[in-house]
Order: structure tokens, then C-alpha cells, then sequence
């Protein structure tokens, strides 16, 4: 597979164009962003643990029947995925009080939901990434009720899953947030990256973060936070 021309730099990765139109190269940086770009750093080693651990936990959800865009790991930094074209939503799924919904609705941080809640952000950074309805979501033409359905769906799913394995490391998964993209014939798959840049993830006896909230509120510890979930993570994704 031949890397080509860079088509996109992201705050956290850079996506390649290959010699098949129909595949991309993405490459992870140790760059690290928050507020929208307004907070930047970098996390040592970052990338390469983003990497590793996305690709596992991708190929983990394909085998519980989630398609994603996962194809084969090239280096430590760099993935081969299927092109797409992205949905422009952030869908982001809650099973514990945190972050934007704690500050929104006024709570605290910790109270444990009777059910996960599931919201959508427009993926627009000039706006700030703005909470959007699925009725505005159908005005914006940006999914089809259709694919919105199919997008709640998996995204649900991918809860599943990932919650029961990260509870079999000792790891309570808070939240996160999921991209989908367009396969040409339209199917929808999971895309972007899942990892402690876009979970909250909560050791689950000390309760302490053990993502990228400790970069976010200046806890310290984030390397080795970072490191810490992928150590449990190798141990129990034998
Ligand atoms: P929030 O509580 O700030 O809305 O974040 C919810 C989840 O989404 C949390 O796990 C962090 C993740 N997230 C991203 O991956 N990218 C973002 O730009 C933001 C704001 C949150
Ligand atoms: N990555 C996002 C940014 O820079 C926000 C975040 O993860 O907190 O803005």
C-alpha cells in the first residue's frame, strides 16, 4: 500500500490518500487540543497508544457485528481504514453524569443513569460544535432518518460493548463520543477513533480519570493515565 499526499490535517491526526481510492492511511499525532483548539499540547507518546488502542477496540466491535472502518494497522502511528465520507454529527453517548451535561443541566458529575442518554453535535468548528436535534439534523440535510436511526443504533451498541469490556478492566466507561461516515453504496460504518482523547474512562474502585479530562483541567498524571489504560486494556484483550 503506498502512503500518497496528505488530503487532511486534524487537531489530532493526518489522513493520507493511498494508491486505492477506496482506502486512506491515518496517522496519529501526540498533539493534544481542547475547547475547541483553545487549550493545545502534547501528550508523549499519545499517538501511538490512540492508535493501538482504536484499532483494537474497532476490531473487538466488528466482531460483536458493529462494521467500522478498520482494515489493518501499518505501524505504531499509522492505520489503513476505508475512505468514507464522515457525517458531520459528534454523537456522544452517556451512562454517567460528566463534562458538557453536568455543566448544562447543572448536576454534578457521577450520577449513574437509569438508561445511557445519546445526543448529536453538528461537526462544525466555526461554530463550536452546537447541540443539534434529529429533526434539525433532517433540515440540515446532513443524515437521512434512515441513517440516523442506523447511527443511534450501532452507536447504542457500541455502548454495549464497550462497556463490558471496559468493566472487565477495572475501567468505568462514563462517556464518549463516535463518528460515522458513508461507505460509496451509502452503508453506514463507524469511523474517526475511539480512545482516552474521546472517552471518559473512570477506574472503577478509585473513580479516578484516567483520560483526556486530566489534560483538559490541568489534573497532571495524563501520560501515564494514557499508558495506564492501555496496559489494562493488552491484559484483558488477550
Ligand atoms: P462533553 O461532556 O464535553 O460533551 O464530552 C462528551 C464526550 O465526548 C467525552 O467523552 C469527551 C468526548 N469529546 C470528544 O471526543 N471531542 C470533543 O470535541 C468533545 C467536546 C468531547
Ligand atoms: N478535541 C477537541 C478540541 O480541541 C475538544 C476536546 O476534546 O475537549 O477542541
Amino acid at each position: 500500500m503506498k502512503k500518497m499526499e496528505m488530503l487532511y490535517e486534524g487537531k489530532a491526526k493526518r489522513v493520507y490518500a493511498t494508491d486505492d481510492p477506496t482506502l486512506l492511511i491515518v496517522d496519529y499525532k501526540d498533539d493534544a487540543t481542547a475547547f475547541n483548539g483553545e487549550k493545545k499540547g502534547t501528550i508523549v507518546g499519545k499517538g501511538v497508544i490512540n492508535n493501538q488502542m482504536s484499532n483494537r477496540l474497532m476490531q473487538r466491535l466488528e466482531r460483536a457485528g458493529v462494521p467500522t472502518h478498520f482494515v489493518q494497522e501499518l505501524s505504531e502511528r499509522e492505520t489503513l481504514v476505508k475512505r468514507v465520507r464522515i457525517v458531520p454529527l459528534e454523537v456522544i453517548v452517556r451512562n454517567i453524569s460528566a463534562g458538557s451535561f453536568a455543566k448544562r443541566y447543572g448536576v454534578e458529575e457521577g450520577i449513574v443513569f437509569d438508561a445511557p442518554t445519546i445526543e448529536f453535535s453538528y461537526k462544525n468548528d466555526d461554530l463550536g460544535d452546537p447541540l443539534i436535534n434529529s429533526t434539525h439534523v433532517a433540515a440540515l440535510h446532513l443524515a437521512t432518518a434512515e441513517e440516523l436511526d442506523t447511527i443511534r443504533r450501532m452507536a447504542l451498541r457500541v455502548n454495549e460493548v464497550l462497556r463490558a469490556f471496559w468493566s472487565s478492566c477495572g475501567i468505568t466507561l462514563v462517556d464518549f463520543k463516535l463518528e460515522f461516515g458513508r461507505l460509496d453504496d451509502g452503508t453506514i460504518i463507524l469511523a474517526d477513533e475511539i480512545s482516552p482523547d474521546t472517552c471518559r474512562l473512570w477506574d472503577s474502585v478509585t473513580r479516578e480519570k484516567l483520560d483526556k479530562d486530566r489534560f483538559r483541567r490541568d489534573l497532571g498524571g495524563v501520560e501515564d493515565a494514557y499508558a495506564e489504560v492501555m496496559r489494562r486494556l493488552r491484559e484483558h484483550d488477550a
